[in-house]
């Protein structure tokens, strides 16, 4: 029989449930029935926050409900793995967000208990629904740019918030793992071909962590089309998320976060200008609406159609676990300072 509602539960109740939580709190189609997180606290003032009525410390026990029929993991990279393979054996949907897992081996495991168990498995790249992206994509496919050629693309800012991202055993590496994701997988996306060699240059520019700070990675398609992903923790002014794509009769700027319609100047500062700014005084851009900008809010509401409606997701397991391929083959090179088949 087919769902009329989704019943979804958080796992994690950090930065980015918070933002998945207000999407859903906007979508009639969902009902937001359990959050977990490890500490006692951090999950029931979230709950409370969010009007969830019940709150675990246990994500496990949660999984056991009835009326949860999926679940998004907003925990760090390292529990992505394990989250995603216990809702699968629970029968819960999963949209797990980036990176995939830790290793490629972690996401062929999900892909396959995901696939085992019959539910849907998305991979939570919210720069393919970001209003600029659905715009672009429409564009693209009427022809407007002509063939695809390269597409250079990165995100990048001053550091993380998460203690989880120094840590190479919970992140599974640096700004290449945890941001260049974001990039490596538009462009992947939006040329829709097998990578055939991946080149990077990773390092530390800046801060002293056991993890890269600074990534560079070259991406050659099949059909010799091009790709250049860059992230790092040593850009200051806030999150910067910005694409450049050319084609053989046109050419595209994206920027995410910067360049709204809104411009201020602001001699005293104001509280909110963009995710990762320090400061506001001055001229500044604010973002208007970040989880709409950002492409959050759409992609909750993909996931919630493609599960009450049977569709097939635009961003699947299997293209995450594609994503990673490409970052690992990045961390070979690097290491072997050679071209790396993903
Ligand atoms: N644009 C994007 O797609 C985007 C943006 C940001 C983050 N992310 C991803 O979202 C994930 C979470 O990041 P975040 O920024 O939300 O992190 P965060 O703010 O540090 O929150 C992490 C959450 O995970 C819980 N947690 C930590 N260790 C745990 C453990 N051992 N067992 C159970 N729960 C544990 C924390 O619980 P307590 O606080 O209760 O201890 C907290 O609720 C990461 O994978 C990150 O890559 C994606």
């Amino acid at each position: 029989m087919r769902l009329k509602r989704v019943g979804m539960g958080l796992v994690g109740a950090g930065f980015l449930a918070d933002k998945f939580a207000a999407c859903y709190r906007q979508d009639p189609r969902v009902k937001l029935v359990a959050v977990s997180s490890r500490t006692e606290a951090h999950a029931r003032s979230f709950a409370e926050k969010h009007g969830i009525k019940v709150w675990y410390t246990d994500y496990e026990e949660m999984l056991r409900r009835d009326d949860i029929d999926a679940i998004n993991v907003c925990v760090p990279n390292f529990l992505h793995y394990p989250v995603t393979v216990s809702a699968a054996e629970h029968g819960k949907h999963v949209l797990c967000t980036k990176p995939l897992a830790v290793s490629t081996d972690q996401a062929e495991k999900m892909v396959r208990a995901c696939r085992r168990a019959n539910v849907k498995f998305m991979y939570g790249e919210n720069w393919l629904y970001t209003p600029a992206a659905e715009r672009i994509r429409e564009i693209i496919r009427e022809g407007g740019l002509g063939r695809i050629l390269a597409i250079e693309a990165r995100e990048q800012h001053s550091g993380t918030h998460s203690p989880y991202a120094l840590k190479r055993e919970y992140c599974g590496g640096g700004v290449l793992i945890h941001m260049a994701v974001h990039p490596i997988g538009f462009i992947m996306h939006m040329i829709n071909k097998p990578v055939r060699r991946v080149y990077a240059e990773l390092g530390n520019l800046l801060h002293n962590i056991e993890v890269e700070d600074y990534a560079v990675l070259l991406m050659r398609f099949e059909g010799g089309e091009s790709g250049i992903a860059q992230s790092n923790y040593i850009t200051k002014g806030g999150m910067q998320d910005r694409i450049e794509i050319y084609g053989s009769q046109g050419m595209a700027f994206i920027n995410l976060t910067h360049e709204n319609p809104i411009r201020i100047y602001s001699d005293v500062g104001y509280s909110y200008v963009v995710e990762k700014a320090s400061m506001s005084k001055g001229w500044t851009s604010p973002v208007i609406d970040e989880n709409y900008q950002y492409g959050f809010c759409n992609m909750v509401s993909h996931f919630v159609t493609c599960i009450l409606e049977d569709k097939k997701l635009l961003s699947t397991g299997e293209f995450g676990r594609d994503v990673l391929r490409v970052v690992f083959a990045g961390y070979e090179s690097n290491r072997k300072k050679i071209a790396v088949v993903p």
